[in-house]
């Protein structure tokens, strides 16, 4: 079993990791995580469901839910910022200190990052540890290898708040469309008419009977992925939970950059002849 690297001589008594659990229960996660789990003296959750937290509670006697902070009709960036507190607190402690969050604790997670730059900027030791993100199930289960045309991700409200530029010869990854055009962060939810007006978005750049898939990973090991296919027009009527991901696979193929091409040409033909620094 490794072990997490010990406290440099300089920092202050008191640390903290943030590491993921992965998506799947039981066989994401990495010996390096476990063993930061293990070693901590305080450990904080927050996890996809109940299940993976009893599963979490059997590594460590003392495992704190970050759950119950959530509320509807609470900003979420409150509960974010509180969880950040309650780890802190414990740092300042003096106490080794675990935040473990489901998938990649930097990936669409606002409070591990803060935690860690919060924790460092005051002289403690941070670090974060990777999991396996919905991302990187998404890759295998879809088949998809974002190498091969390109992938963006997007938070789906981010399109709607900000001019952003979509590229439909690439693949298009839209995380928490369950609750798209939440101004408040306070809705576990929003309806149809808010995903109406993001399939108004994506119509700019494809067609409305383009196909979307709704993918959910599996996060119990007797669960299988979740796949739906269905025509843009239909994503606003779809039944969407908070866990799901929208992927939009190209709509154009790549175009070539013919003046690029030329000049890649010209250089190679320089290189040929010696001449190319
Ligand atoms: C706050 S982000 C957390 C992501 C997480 N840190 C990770 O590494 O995957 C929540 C979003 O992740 C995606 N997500 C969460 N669970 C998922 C699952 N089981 N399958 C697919 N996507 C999921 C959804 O887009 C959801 O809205």
């Amino acid at each position: 079993m490794q072990t997490p690297p010990a406290p440099s001589s300089g920092t202050r008594r008191g640390s903290l990791a943030c590491v993921g659990l992965g998506m799947t229960l039981g066989s994401h996660l990495t010996p390096l995580a476990r063993s930061h789990i293990e070693q901590a003296d305080v450990v904080f959750a927050a996890l996809s469901d109940g299940v993976v937290e009893m599963w979490l509670e059997r590594m460590h006697p003392d495992v704190r839910s970050l759950q119950p902070y959530y509320r509807e009709g609470k900003s979420r960036l409150k509960t974010y910022r509180q969880w950040v507190e309650l780890m802190m607190a414990e740092v300042r402690a003096g106490k080794r200190v675990c935040g473990v969050f489901y998938g990649h604790p930097g990936i669409f997670a606002w409070s591990p990052h803060k935690a860690i730059e919060t924790a460092r900027a005051e002289g403690y030791e941070a670090h974060m540890e990777p999991g396996i993100s919905a991302e990187d199930c998404l890759y295998a289960d879809l088949g998809i290898d974002p190498g091969r045309f390109g992938c963006q991700h997007f938070e789906a409200s981010q399109l709607l708040f900000y001019e952003r530029r979509i590229d439909p010869a690439g693949y298009l990854v839209l995380w928490q469309v369950g609750l798209v055009g939440d101004r408040s962060l306070a809705r576990f939810q929003t309806g149809s008419a808010y995903r109406q007006l993001l399939v108004e978005l994506l119509a700019r750049d494809y067609p409305l009977d383009h196909e979307v898939i709704v993918y959910r990973g599996a996060t119990l090991p007797i669960e299988k992925p979740r796949v739906r296919r269905l025509p843009l027009r239909e994503l606003p009527q779809a039944p969407l939970t908070a866990e799901e991901t929208v992927v939009l696979p190209p709509a154009q193929s790549l175009r070539p950059n013919i003046a690029m091409q030329q000049r890649l040409e010209a250089l190679d033909e320089l290189e040929k002849a010696g001449d190319v620094a």
